[in-house]
């Protein structure tokens, strides 16, 4: 059986009474584009959080690339080759772009050591590939919530990351933007990056993942094709009211949705 990338049992966390993240099983192979979906609250943000060490679990263990890390800090993960970008773009307030992207390649993987000159190099170059070329010697503070979101990509990217966990990486962005975003991140897992997807258009998600994960509550609603998922009475009952509202307010801004597919709602013959 091939191995997977990553292998979470029973993972959990509390905070007080509240079970944020409840008893998830999670597995992704490697190279995989994985999709995480659910309602506000679900516990998306919290698992990624736990996954790559922001927060400690409160139980439960994470196998990455066949070792333990459910202990070990998160830069000690980032070393390992996992990297996130978060919902609520995170910049270093006090460097310039090329600089922030500095920083994942300097902190990133442990497969290579890099000379400030070469992590100067790699920041470039995959602000380049990443859109921001123009824009290396600005405050991240002038950017837009687009060009934010991409700072995010490009400093998680720069760490030379094996799997990337990308935080509702839509959130913000008028259509035009959505489209360029999504191309971008298919770019991205093309290059055999392996991804976790959590984002609300669900469209979009159901364009670029090859499996998608629902998480209602902080347990595991629901795992399957995009069509399985869509299709699953439970996950119609707890999260596409959301996507038929989230997805009207998409297409009044003037679009019928991301990669040109129908809101999920929309596709019911019920
Ligand atoms: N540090 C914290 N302390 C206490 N409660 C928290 C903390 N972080 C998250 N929560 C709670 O855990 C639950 C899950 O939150 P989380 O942010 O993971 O949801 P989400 O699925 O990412 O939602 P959204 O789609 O709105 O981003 C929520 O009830 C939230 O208020
Ligand atoms: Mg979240």
């Amino acid at each position: 059986m091939k191995m997977a990338l990553l292998e979470v049992r029973g993972l959990s966390k509390r905070f007080g009474g509240l079970r944020a993240v409840d008893g998830v099983d999670l597995h992704v192979e490697r190279g995989e584009v994985v999709g995480l979906i659910g309602p506000n609250g679900a516990g998306k943000s919290t698992l990624v959080e736990l996954l790559t060490g922001g927060q400690q679990a409160s139980s439960g263990s994470i196998r990455f690339d066949g070792r333990d890390i459910t202990r070990l800090s998160n830069h000690e993960r980032c070393r390992l080759g996992l990297a996130r970008t978060f919902q609520v773009p995170q910049p270093f307030a006090g460097g310039t772009v090329l600089e922030n992207v500095m920083v994942g390649a300097l902190f990133g993987s442990q497969t290579r050591t890099l000379s400030i000159e070469q992590a100067r190099d790699l920041a470039a170059r995959t602000l380049q590939s990443t859109g921001l070329g123009e824009l290396c010697d600005r405050a991240p503070t002038s950017l837009t919530t687009a060009g934010l979101k991409r700072l995010e990509l490009a400093r998680c990217l720069a760490t030379g990351a094996q799997m990337v966990f990308l935080d509702e990486p839509l959130g913000g962005l008028n259509p035009t933007e959505v489209n360029e975003a999504i191309e971008l991140i298919r770019q991205v897992g093309k290059s055999g990056t392996t991804i976790l997807f959590i984002e609300h258009i669900v469209p979009a998600v159901l364009s670029l993942c090859q499996r998608v994960v629902v998480l209602a509550n902080g347990r595991k609603l629901a795992e399957g094709s995009g069509e399985e998922v869509t299709q699953n009475p439970l996950v119609r009952k707890a999260y596409l009211g959301d996507v038929s509202s989230a997805a009207d307010r998409y297409s009044r801004k003037g679009s019928r949705g991301a990669g040109n597919q129908q809101p999920v709602a929309e596709r019911s013959n019920d």
